[in-house]
């Protein structure tokens, strides 16, 4: 006992001395992202140093997250040294003995004061998250430069969040994307406290995961012709002979330890397996797969197949079992229950001509192929329902009926998923107009090519409210959440990929935790520019953001009308004029008439970054 109290002394010594050796820094702003539900600043503050002792009470010392937590605090070399708790100089983790109920399982609280600091939650998770706030608390380089002591400001956080599903989707298949980059990007969930990671696998474009028992799933649907010199929508077609050289496929193994990885950081792992349509890939694997009339021959290709006619044929038994196998693999490979099982996009053509199909639809007495297609999911569903697996399907899978268990995203606007909501089915929002991080971010004259649809700013997803309006309360509770998607046609790199995500995803993030009372733009900005630093100096990519102002008018006391000018990159200089021509910088909110014009421009650095364009006084 005295020999391991020594040795624990001298452990605090040597960390002391080793972190002493830092600089020390006064920190003298918090911008937490999310924002918490409530933060108080108070007087005092307290060092955190090599000395400082973590107390872990009543968590175990082997707890995953406590060893997270070390491994993290060793990197800005806070050699955390676990013993019993002192009196002050403390860095304390505790779960609380009667559950504080608001917090629920996510939630923590987290106190700053002269003697340390505390986070407190019911669960590890909440724990986690606390440290990720606490992370946040802490200089933006902090994984870059050495501090020996960080003087934080005395703080008192209560924090738990909004909606349940806060999910971030990765689509591997338009381009792959390694362990080492899936691994960054659930990091990056989970620092924005990200929970939920839709891991899009399978698509025209490359199957990705290995499967056993169709090995030429990997062997040929894995892989196309390399065409990432050229752009996605005028690539030249495959030569027969050419070298299949782009693509991948993670193994089993891989699958695996991704998700651990993610089970680490609190992130529950969602595959898409895309049924019945997106299956070039499959096709060209096995076109037995295929319908009887279809003589297509697929081939994984790079660019659009539009429309996307290939379809597995509904009336093939080969096909069902195909699914089942397929099932089989995958469900012992992710413990969530939850199974993406597409749905989307799978136009009909193929299945009109099939006598196979057709003859399905009679013997079931089917009216359309809507109902074919549900038919067709229904069956994997009861599938997998048998393994405890629950089903998502893309906002199509009402369309020919769908079962009550079903959870449906609702992509194509927000119709869909107020349609199930009101149904009593499950309801993820990802409405493309907000949620699609693949399209522009940006005016596209300045920005690397993206797919040409909507314009999703930064604001405008800061903007968007995940539950639609028109919802009873017991309706509402159908909403599970939302998520950020990110389909990879244009994105061919990690760099690429993270430049579409952020600062985007700090957006998502807050709407996503945050109350909604809460939400303040010029609040927000502010702290993303901030966070914009830690990410850089954490070696992501950041997007710009959109240079383009817009308008918002209110009346004053004495009844006048008054502009002001809102703009999303700090540094941005806007001149306008109100139709005399003459451009002048905006400083400030000015008096404007009830419809009049003002014309607006933006400049960054110098540079011009928006035509002149008008904006209209309603
Ligand atoms: C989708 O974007 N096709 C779900
Ligand atoms: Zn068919």
């Amino acid at each position: 006992m005295r020999k391991q109290l020594y040795v624990t002394c001298l452990l605090i010594i040597l960390s002391a001395v080793v972190a002493s050796c830092g600089r020390k820094i006064i920190v003298d702003h918090y911008a937490i992202i999310p924002q918490p539900v409530e933060m108080e600043t108070a007087e005092g503050s307290f060092t955190l140093s090599g000395s400082t002792v973590c107390f872990l009470g009543n968590v175990g010392q082997n707890d995953p997250t406590v060893k997270y937590i070390s491994r993290v605090m060793r990197q800005w070399h806070f050699n955390p040294v676990f013993v019993g708790k002192p009196e002050s100089n403390c860095l304390q983790f505790i779960i609380n003995e009667s559950p504080d109920i608001d917090l629920g399982n996510e939630g923590y609280n987290l106190v700053v004061d002269n003697t340390g600091i505390t986070i407190s939650a019911n669960t590890e998770h909440g724990l986690f998250y606390g440290f990720q706030t606490l992370v946040q608390l802490l200089p933006e380089d902090i994984n870059n430069v050495r501090y020996g002591k960080i003087v934080l400001p005395a703080c008192k956080i209560r924090d738990y969040p909004r909606f349940g599903w806060r999910g971030s989707h990765l689509d591997v298949s338009r381009h792959f994307f390694g362990v080492t980059q899936v691994k960054k990007h659930l990091d990056l969930m989970a620092a924005y406290k990200l929970n939920k990671f839709h891991w899009h696998l399978t698509d025209d474009h490359g199957w990705r995961i290995e499967i056993a028992k169709y090995p030429l799933l990997n062997d040929v649907g894995s892989w196309r012709v390399d065409r990432d010199d050229q752009p996605w929508g005028e690539a030249d077609p495959a030569g027969e002979d050419e070298p299949r050289t782009n693509g991948g496929y993670y193994t089993k193994e891989e699958i695996k330890e991704i998700v651990d990885y993610a089970a680490e950081r609190y992130i529950d792992v969602i595959p898409e397996i895309e049924i019945p349509g997106h299956c070039c890939a499959v096709l060209e694997s096995y076109p037995n797969l295929a319908c009887a009339n279809d003589d297509t021959t697929y081939t994984v290709q790079f660019g659009p197949y539009w429309p996307p006619r290939a379809i597995l044929c509904a009336g093939n038994d080969s096909v069902m079992t195909f699914l089942k196998d397929i099932m089989d693999e995958i469900i012992p490979l992710f413990p969530f229950n939850y199974i993406h099982i597409g749905g989307d996009e799978a136009v009909k053509h193929n299945w009109e001509r099939c006598p196979r199909c057709k003859a399905r639809m009679k013997k079931l007495g089917l009216k359309d192929f809507e109902q074919l297609q549900s038919w067709m999911i229904v069956e994997i569903e009861k599938y997998v329902k048998r393994q405890d697996k629950n089903i998502i399907g893309w906002d199509e899978i009402l369309l020919g009926g769908v079962s009550s268990d079903a959870t449906v995203m609702s992509w194509q606007g927000t119709k869909g998923g107020i349609t199930a909501a009101r149904r009593g089915n499950d309801v993820i929002m990802t409405p493309t107009d907000f949620c699609y991080f693949n399209y522009y971010q940006a005016n596209p004259e300045y920005q690397p090519p993206a797919m040409p649809a909507s314009l999703v700013t930064l604001d405008k997803v800061y903007g968007y409210d995940p539950m639609p309006k028109g919802l009873t309360a017991e309706q509402q509770k159908h909403i599970l959440g939302a998520q950020a998607n990110l389909w990879t046609e244009y994105i061919n790199t990690p760099e690429m990929a993270e430049y579409m995500l952020l600062p985007r995803l700090c957006a998502m993030s807050e709407i996503l935790w945050s109350p909604r009372e809460k939400k303040s733009w010029e609040d927000f900005r502010a702290r993303v520019a901030r966070n914009v630093i830690r990410l850089k100096s954490n070696d992501y990519h950041v997007g710009v953001g959109s240079f383009k102002p817009w308008l918002t008018v209110d009346k004053d006391a004495d009844g006048n009308l008054i502009a002001t000018l809102h703009w999303e990159v700090e540094g941005t200089h806007i001149y306008y004029h109100t139709g005399d021509g003459n451009y002048k910088l905006y400083t400030k909110p000015f008096a404007v008439d009830k419809n009049s014009v003002i014309t607006v421009l933006s400049f960054f650095k110098g540079t011009l970054k928006e035509q002149p364009y008008e904006l209209k006084i309603q």
